[in-house]
C-alpha cells in the first residue's frame, strides 16, 4: 500500500457536476494522454471520467486502473462479451454521478479544450443537448480520407432527412447533455452501431433544444479506427429502426438479409445435389438442411454477434434452430394456402407465407435460440 496521499485525491471527494464518458477499445496508449488533457481542460469543473472497455485484448482497462490508483476520480467499467459504441456510451452514462454527462472519444481527435463550453451551455439550461459539430461555420473533418468524408456526409444527410434531426452533425460522437436526457432516452435506445448521438436525438419522448459548437476533427495518433462495414450497416439498420417507429428492429433486419443469403444457399445447394443425382424430393430436403445450416451459423456470427453460442450451446442451438424452422415453415405453408384459398393472388400468398415464416424464425429464435441472459 502507498501511504502517501494521491495528488488529485480533493478532486474524488467531490461530487462530480460532470461525468465524462470514453467509450475504448484497443486505447491503451492514449488513456494517460488523454486524461492528462481532460484534466487541464476541465481545471475548476468538479468531474469524474468513466471509461467504458470491452475487454480490449491490448489491456485497455488495466491501464484505466492503474491510473485511477494515481487519480480516483478515473474509474473503468470493464464489459466482458459484449461489444458496440453505442451500448458503451449508454453504460457509461448511467453509471456517472454528474447531472451533466458528456461523451468523447478515446483516441485523441476530439478536441478537448471545448468541453467546458459544451458542460456551460447543459449547465446554465440553455441547451437539453451540446453537440460538438464538424458540420457549423467553424468546425471540419479535414482530417477524413475522400471516401469516408463523402460517407459521412450523406449518412448525415440522410440522417437528418429520414428522422427530421434539426442540426447540423448527428453523427458526432462528442457531445454532452443532462443526465435525465439519456434516462428519458435510454429504454428505446437500440444499442447497436456507432450513432449514439443520433439515437439520444431520435428516441427522447421530447424535441431537445440543441445547441452546436465548431470543432476540428482530427487525427488518430495510436491505434485504429474501429468504424467498419457492420458499422455502416448498423446506421442504416438504424434508420430503418427509427423510421419506422421501432416496429423494425436492426436484429429483425440482419436476420431478414441472413434469410434472404439462405434462399441462394438453398438454390445452389439444390442445383448441386440434383447434379450429383439425389432425386429431387432427397435434394430438396438435403438443401434445406444446408440453408438451415448456414442460416444458423450466420445469425450467430452477425444477428447474434453480442450473444454468439460455442462448443456445445452452438450444437444444441443449431439443433432448436432446426425445430422452430419446420414450424415456421408449418405456419408459413398454413398461412400461403388460407390466404390463396380466400383467392388471393399467389405471389401474394406466397410472401405473406414467407413473411409469416420469417417473423415466426424471428421471434422464437430470439426467445428460445439466442435467449438473453439476465
Ligand atoms: N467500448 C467500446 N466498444 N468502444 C468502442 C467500440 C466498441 O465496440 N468501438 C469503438 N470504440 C471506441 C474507440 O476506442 C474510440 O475511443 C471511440 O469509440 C471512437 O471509435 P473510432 O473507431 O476511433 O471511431 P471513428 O474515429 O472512426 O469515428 C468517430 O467519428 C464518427 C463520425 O464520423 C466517432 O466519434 C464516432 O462516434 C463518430 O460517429
Ligand atoms: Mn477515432
Amino acid at each position: 500500500m502507498n501511504d502517501a496521499m494521491p495528488p488529485s485525491l480533493p478532486m474524488a471527494l467531490m461530487a462530480p457536476d460532470l461525468t465524462v464518458v470514453v467509450p475504448t477499445f484497443n486505447e491503451a496508449a492514449n488513456v494517460r494522454p488523454l486524461v492528462a488533457r481532460l484534466d487541464a481542460a476541465l481545471a475548476g469543473i468538479a468531474h469524474e471520467i468513466i471509461f467504458v472497455d470491452d475487454n480490449s485484448p491490448d489491456g485497455t482497462a488495466n491501464e484505466v486502473r492503474a491510473l485511477g490508483r494515481e487519480k480516483p476520480h478515473v474509474r473503468c467499467i470493464k464489459r466482458i462479451g459484449r461489444r458496440g459504441l453505442s451500448s458503451a456510451c449508454v453504460e457509461g452514462m448511467l453509471a456517472g454521478q454528474g447531472p451533466v454527462v458528456a461523451v468523447i472519444d478515446g483516441d485523441l481527435q476530439h478536441d478537448e479544450t471545448i468541453l467546458p463550453q459544451l458542460f456551460g451551455l447543459i449547465r446554465s439550461g440553455e441547451a437539453d443537448l451540446a453537440v460538438a459539430s464538424r458540420y457549423v461555420e467553424g468546425g471540419s473533418a479535414d482530417s477524413f480520407s475522400d471516401a469516408r468524408g463523402k460517407g459521412s456526409r450523406l449518412a448525415t444527410e440522410l440522417a437528418r432527412k429520414i428522422l427530421k434531426v434539426g442540426f447540423n452533425d448527428p453523427m458526432s460522437g462528442f457531445f454532452a447533455t443532462r443526465r435525465d436526457v439519456v434516462e428519458a432516452a435510454a429504454p428505446k435506445l437500440s444499442s447497436e452501431g456507432f450513432k449514439i448521438l443520433l439515437d439520444i436525438a431520435a428516441s427522447h419522448p421530447t424535441p431537445l433544444r440543441v445547441r452546436e459548437v465548431p470543432f476540428v476533427f482530427g487525427t488518430r495518433l495510436h491505434g485504429t479506427s474501429k468504424m467498419d462495414n457492420r458499422v455502416v450497416a448498423d446506421f442504416l439498420g438504424l434508420l430503418v429502426s427509427k423510421a419506422t417507429g421501432g416496429l423494425v428492429s436492426i436484429r429483425f433486419l440482419t436476420f431478414a438479409a441472413v434469410g434472404v443469403s439462405g434462399v441462394v444457399v438453398h438454390l445452389l445447394a439444390l442445383r448441386g445435389l440434383i447434379a450429383a443425382n439425389a432425386g429431387f424430393t432427397l435434394a430438396q430436403a438435403g438443401a434445406t438442411l444446408v440453408a438451415m445450416t448456414t442460416n444458423f451459423t450466420l445469425n450467430n456470427l452477425l444477428t447474434y454477434k453480442d450473444r454468439s453460442l460455442r462448443g456445445l450451446a452452438f450444437a444444441r442451438g443449431l439443433l432448436g434452430f432446426y425445430a422452430v424452422c419446420s414450424v415456421g415453415a408449418v405456419a408459413n405453408v398454413g398461412v400461403a394456402t388460407w390466404l390463396f384459398e380466400g383467392n388471393q393472388l399467389w405471389w401474394i400468398a406466397g410472401l405473406a407465407g414467407a413473411a409469416m415464416g420469417a417473423v415466426w424464425n424471428y421471434v422464437f429464435s430470439d426467445l428460445i435460440i439466442w435467449r438473453k441472459k439476465t
